[in-house]
């Protein structure tokens, strides 16, 4: 039958599309910082802005992952992950944090740290469900909230310092808290939880029967001293803790999309069902060169360690030159700045101020950064710091350097 024969007025393109497509959905925009890498991309600029190193993986996993494969390693491995890896994961996990947990009841291997997270909240939100994010946050934790069905209660960490508010932090939990979002060592801050922190939050989450989620992604990237603290291994929370972690930045494979979740059994139960649903399974045979490099001596990662030292004094130097307020990180790969110093009301106005001088920057300057308005539930309270990454070779620190020079002039 012709539509216009039933006498209902056709849906127009936007009613159809209104009608399918997901609220939730709607709820978010695409990554600002994935999209900085397309821009960057587009326009010739140096990339600082997603946080992917430049430089070549470690001869010896590329040479497991090879090997892997040459072996027939092809098929899926088991669901929630490859027993190597799983037991790679428990014996790093207790020779470096201290702490065993059983790689048949506790561990589930994800296609990166970010369906990890994706999983583990899924696993506990129910509706109704509040979670606590520390803001800045790294951005995939808001959708991760939407999509989980939990309702997000932010808590700022402010900086030079990026402290919290111990006032502030005991009034966002409360009878309906699910979990709190950690991450440490932290993007986009650089700051590294101390131990009377963490210890402050384990208070909360014990008060309140609460989760912590903790991306610890960055755990080998510290400087000055700065010590990782699992949450995990804080006393009392073991039967609290969702440990995230992941290959990506450890082993410099952003691309290989493998991490994991290691948590309480009831909790990896429920984990385990949701990630086999979600993708089945990680790439089995990088899982297995994961393995491998989950064996690597301690001096793999001190080197990694003090070669992101020089990085990290070798942008807050250029950075600093070109009139930047920069704000030094302890941990991970990343300078969060301040632009209030480059003012120009009508080229940069304050209440979009990042996301304007990040498209000058990327499109006449050449060089991409994250607007820091892309770290905050508020794009106001990010409109004035910008966000750099230094997980990048000399040469494009350089070439990033000869660029900025042109916004001084
Ligand atoms: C804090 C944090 N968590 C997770 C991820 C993503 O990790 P993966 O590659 O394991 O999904 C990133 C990537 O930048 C990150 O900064």
């Amino acid at each position: 039958m012709n539509p216009s024969q039933t006498g209902v007025a056709p849906l127009q393109a936007g009613d159809i599309a209104r009608r399918m497509l997901s609220a939730k959905a709607e709820q978010f925009t695409e990554s600002v910082i994935r999209e900085m890498t397309r821009l960057a991309l587009k326009h010739g600029a140096v990339n600082l802005s997603q946080g992917f190193p430049d430089f070549a993986a470690p001869a010896e996993i590329k040479e497991a992952a090879r090997k892997a494969i040459s072996d027939d390693i092809n098929q899926y491995a088991i669901t929630w992950g490859a027993k190597p890896l799983r037991d790679a994961i428990a014996e790093k996990f207790e020779r470096t944090q201290g702490l065993r947990v059983d790689p048949e009841t506790e561990i589930t291997i994800c296609c990166g740290s970010t369906e990890a997270m994706m999983s583990s909240m899924m696993a506990i939100i129910n509706p109704g469900d509040e979670i606590v994010v520390f803001e800045p946050f790294y951005e995939n934790y808001g959708p991760d909230a939407i999509l989980s069905g939990a309702t997000p209660r932010f808590v700022k960490l402010r900086p030079p310092d990026w402290n919290y508010d111990e006032r502030e932090l005991a009034a966002a939990f409360g009878p309906h808290t699910k979990a709190i979002i950690l991450n440490t060592p932290n993007n986009p801050t650089g700051k590294v939880f101390t131990r009377a922190e963490l210890e402050f939050i384990r208070d909360l989450c014990v008060r309140w029967n609460a989760f912590c989620i903790t991306d610890e992604i960055y755990e080998h990237i510290l400087y000055d001293g700065a010590e990782h603290i699992s949450m995990a291994r804080i006393d009392g929370m073991r039967e609290h803790t969702i440990v995230i972690n992941g290959m990506s930045k450890t082993y410099s494979v952003t691309g290989w999309r493998v991490g994991w979740a290691i948590a309480p059994p009831e909790a990896t139960q429920s984990i385990r069902k949701v990630h086999d649903f979600l993708t089945v399974g990680a790439a089995a045979p990088l899982q297995q060169a994961g393995a491998s490099a989950l064996h690597s001596p301690q001096s793999y990662y001190d080197k990694l360690a003090a070669s992101y030292v020089e990085k990290r004094e070798r942008l807050l130097k250029i950075l600093s030159a070109a009139g930047f307020t920069v704000f030094k990180p302890r941990g991970a790969y990343y300078i969060m700045t301040d632009i209030s110093c480059f003012p120009d009301p009508a080229r940069f106005p304050a209440e979009t101020r990042d996301v304007r001088f990040a498209k000058y920057l990327v499109e006449e300057i050449g060089v991409a950064v994250v607007p820091g308005s892309s770290f905050y539930n508020d794009a106001r309270d990010g409109a004035s710091q910008v966000r750099f990454t230094f997980c990048k070779r000399e040469e494009t620190l350089a070439a990033a350097e000869a660029r900025l020079a042109r916004l001084h002039a």
